[in-house]
This record gives structure tokens, sequence and C-alpha cells, in this order.
């Protein structure tokens, strides 16, 4: 029997080519639009808003109607900001937050009845690396795949007695829309001290992501992940660099450290 897999954001990036090669490789994939996308005909598409707690309970509702269960949740949709923590405005913290954090825990309290009623269940939360260390002029965004971390690693620790397995994969830089989508705030009507250095430190981030792998790589890792028998908790995918970066956060001292990132981001 396949199993039913499904995938928040399926209408770009990480989530659609997901999807598509999930659906591919046999798996019964739903995959949730906010509104109308056109996606791969194997791919069933639901409509959905991660910060609608209704229309997130509603959406997997029709699933399980359909189905029967649910074996495996990619909370994959999210929003990216960029600025500084002073300037930012609060209605894009509390998207950033409502999106990539709240989003992640509706889903899972929907799916979760499910997942202990049969027994079984794979939770595979998208955080970054920056969910690992705090980006400037990402903080909120880092803020919230930090609480995404935190939520994990407790509901890792939870979920176990019910055989439900929850993973966590920190992507580094790919390409994918959320570099022309990133909400971009330099200044606000009071404050313009930080955009001098914001642009600085944003040329670096594009650079990056536009130089970034493709998400048809990510996408490939998770098939292999969920085809394994006993997959890791946490799975790291970007560059050596990147993966370099976070082992060295906890081996060097930490003002070695912040050194290193105000040096990679043009901080002077
Ligand atoms: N790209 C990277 O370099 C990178 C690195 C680390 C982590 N990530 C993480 O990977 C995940 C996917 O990002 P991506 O790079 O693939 O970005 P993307 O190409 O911008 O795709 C984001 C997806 O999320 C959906 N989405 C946004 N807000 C939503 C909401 N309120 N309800 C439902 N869906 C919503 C979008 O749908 P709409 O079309 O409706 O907007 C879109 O399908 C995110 O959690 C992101 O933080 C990305």
């Amino acid at each position: 029997m396949s199993k039913v897999v499904l995938i928040t954001g399926v209408s770009a990036g990480f989530g659609r080519h997901t999807a598509t090669l999930l659906a591919q490789k046999g798996y019964k994939v739903y995959g949730t639009c906010r509104s109308g996308c056109e996606h791969d005909p194997l791919v069933q598409v639901i409509n959905m808003d991660v910060t609608d707690v209704q229309a997130v309970r509603n959406g997997i509702n029709t699933i399980l109607e359909r189905e029967g269960r649910i074996d495996i949740l990619i909370n994959n949709a999210g929003v990216h900001t960029g600025g500084a923590i002073e300037v930012y405005p609060y209605e894009d913290i509390k998207l950033q937050m409502d999106t990539n954090f709240m989003g992640v825990i509706h889903t899972i309290k929907a799916v979760l009845p499910a997942m202990r009623g049969q027994g079984s269940g794979t939770i595979i939360n998208i955080s970054s690396i920056g969910g690992l260390m705090g980006l400037p002029f990402m903080g909120y965004y880092s803020a919230c795949k930090f609480a995404l971390e935190g939520l994990s690693e407790s509901l890792r620790l939870e979920l176990r007695q019910f055989n439900i397995r929850v993973i966590v994969i920190n992507p580094g830089d790919f390409q994918t829309k959320n570099t022309s989508t990133r909400k971009n705030v330099f200044s606000s009507p009071n404050i313009d001290a930080y955009e001098h250095q914001f642009r600085k430190s944003l040329a670096v981030i594009e650079r990056e992501e536009n130089n970034g792998w493709t998400p048809e790589i990510l996408a490939q890792k998770i098939y292999r992940i969920l085809e394994k028998k006993k997959p890791a908790y946490r799975y790291i995918i970007g560059s050596w660099k990147q993966k370099t970066a976070v082992r060295l956060k906890y081996l060097i001292p930490e003002p070695w450290f912040a050194a290193i990132l105000r040096n990679h981001y043009d901080i002077r």
C-alpha cells in the first residue's frame, strides 16, 4: 500500500519538487497551496493557508476521509523576512511567526490524533541553518526556526511512545523563490540607521542563495531519508562551508564564531 504524504507549500521550491518526486516514486502525495496552483497531476492539491487553523483542520480531515491515514507530514511552507530587528514591522514579524512556527503547530496538532491511532507516522520539519545560528538581518526568520528546533526536540521525545518519528532538516542556501519573495525592510519612518549595513549583508545573502543548490537536490535527499529504515533525527544539507560553520559554533569560543559571521556578512 502506498504511503500517504502531506506536504505543505507545494506551489514552489522544495515543496513543489519534493511532491513531484515522491509521487513519481509511488507515494500518495497531497500538497497544499494557498490558492489554486497548477501541479503535477500525480499530486492532489488541497487549498490550505497554514496560518488558518480551521483551514488546516479541514484540509487534513479531507485527506483522512479519503485515505483513512496520513503516514508522513512534511512541514515545508514558509516565508522569509529580511531586515533589522529594531525596524521590522510588527505585522510582518507576526506573519513570519504565524507561518513558519504556528503553521507547523496547526498541522502537527491536526495530524497527531490520526498518527497516534495508526501507531505510526513520520513528521519532517524543514528548519534551516538559520535555525542553528542567529543570522544578521534575518533575526525573525532565525527566531522562528530556533523555535521550531525546540519544538521538534520536545516533540521527538513525546512521540516516541506512539512510534511516531520526528526528523529535522536544516537546508543551507538553495535557489528557490524565497530570494525574490523575501520581504526586505530597509528602514522605518524614523530609523534609517541600519539600511547601509543591511544592503551590504543582503548582497552576500542573495549571492549565496543565487549560487545555491537547486531544490531538486533537497527533494532527492528527502526521498532517500524516507526510504531509510532508521533515519537520523537531523540532516544538515548544505555546502561543506555551511556544515563546518554549524560545527564550529560548538567548538570555538563564542567571540571567534561571531567574528567569523561578521566577516562573512561584511559587517564592519
Ligand atoms: N531556499 C532556501 O535556501 C531555504 C533554506 C533553508 C530553509 N528553507 C525553508 O524551506 C521551506 C521552503 O522554502 P522554499 O525555499 O522552497 O521557499 P519558496 O520557494 O518561497 O516556497 C515556499 C512555499 O511556502 C508556501 N507558503 C508560504 N506561506 C504560506 C502559508 N501561509 N500557507 C501555506 N503555504 C504557504 C508558498 O506558497 P505560496 O505560493 O502561496 O506563497 C510556497 O509554496 C521554508 O520553510 C524555508 O524556510 C529554505
